[in-house]
């Protein structure tokens, strides 16, 4: 299975700090069954494009606006992060609805003007600890789910991707069980398949996201109903986020593994 792995920077990173993790991430960056996706600050993206078509891996955006043009100041429009060789966008990520205000209803018109541009929405959906305290996961799912993806045709809604990032395990260190993440999948699956097809229930990519590390992302690919995850914090050193990558199902190809430098002994053919 193609599996899917996004570094979500979020605000880090200057152009220096930049130059040397790409550096550093070409060593290890060739993965047989893995799309990397690297997103940073907008402001690094036309640099950071040049680096990810070198080492084969994609670009991507941590917002959009959902007007093509016109007068929005400080906004980006999804035409221009297309020019710019951006195929993925992180959309109504929790950060952006607790700090700027991102409505359900905001989320779908991004969505719908990203993907009207060509790029592939990654839509952030999660539960928050109260949230979870009061048993309301599945109807905080079920309704950022619905909102956005009751404005999308069949053909739209094969575009989305879906990560699941409970509130409370973003940064915290603290992390759902894999049963529990399967459990919100499968509910996902669902809802894909009561409001399009079984075929897209079955199809749509699905990634976790939150408090992601080396040691615990075979948790969360292990099981089929999974796809990748979204990382933000480990994302954030080249030789982690590999590590993370190849933990979690990424296989290197035979070019990008780094040689065996052993001495051979006249003892090793017998
Ligand atoms: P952490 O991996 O730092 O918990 O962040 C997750 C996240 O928000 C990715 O979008």
């Amino acid at each position: 299975m193609q599996r899917i792995f996004i570094a979500n920077w979020k605000m880090n990173m200057s152009v220096a700090e930049m130059e040397t993790y790409f550096q550093e991430f070409s060593k290890n960056s060739d993965f047989d069954n893995a799309e990397v996706v690297v997103c940073p600050p907008m402001p690094l993206l036309s640099l950071a494009a040049q680096h990810c078509a070198e080492l084969g891996i994609a670009l991507g955006a941590q917002n959009v606006f959902w007007e093509e043009a016109g007068a929005f100041t400080g906004e980006v429009s999804p035409l221009l992060l297309k020019d710019l060789g951006v195929q993925y966008v992180l959309i109504g990520h929790s950060e952006r609805r607790q700090y700027f205000g991102e409505t359900d209803q905001y989320v779908g018109r991004k969505v719908k003007a990203a993907i009207k541009a060509g790029l592939r929405p990654v839509v952030c959906v999660g539960e928050s600890l109260i949230e979870l305290r009061t048993n309301r996961t599945e109807d905080v799912i079920e309704e950022q789910i619905s909102a956005v993806m009751r404005g999308l045709d069949p053909i739209e809604a094969r575009r989305v991707i879906i990560a699941y990032e409970p509130v409370w395990a973003i940064g915290s260190g603290m992390t759902p069980t894999g049963e529990q993440v399967k459990e919100v999948a499968l509910q996902i699956r669902k809802l894909m398949g009561d409001l399009f097809s079984l075929k897209i229930a079955r199809d749509i990519k699905i990634l976790y996201g939150g408090s992601v590390s080396p040691d615990n992302v075979d948790e969360f690919t292990a099981s089929y109903v999974l796809h990748g995850a979204l990382v933000g914090n480990a994302s954030l050193d080249a030789n982690k986020f590999s590590s993370l990558i190849q933990n979690g199902g990424g296989i290197r190809t035979a070019s990008n593994q780094q040689e065996d430098t052993t001495p051979l002994h006249e003892g090793d053919f017998a």
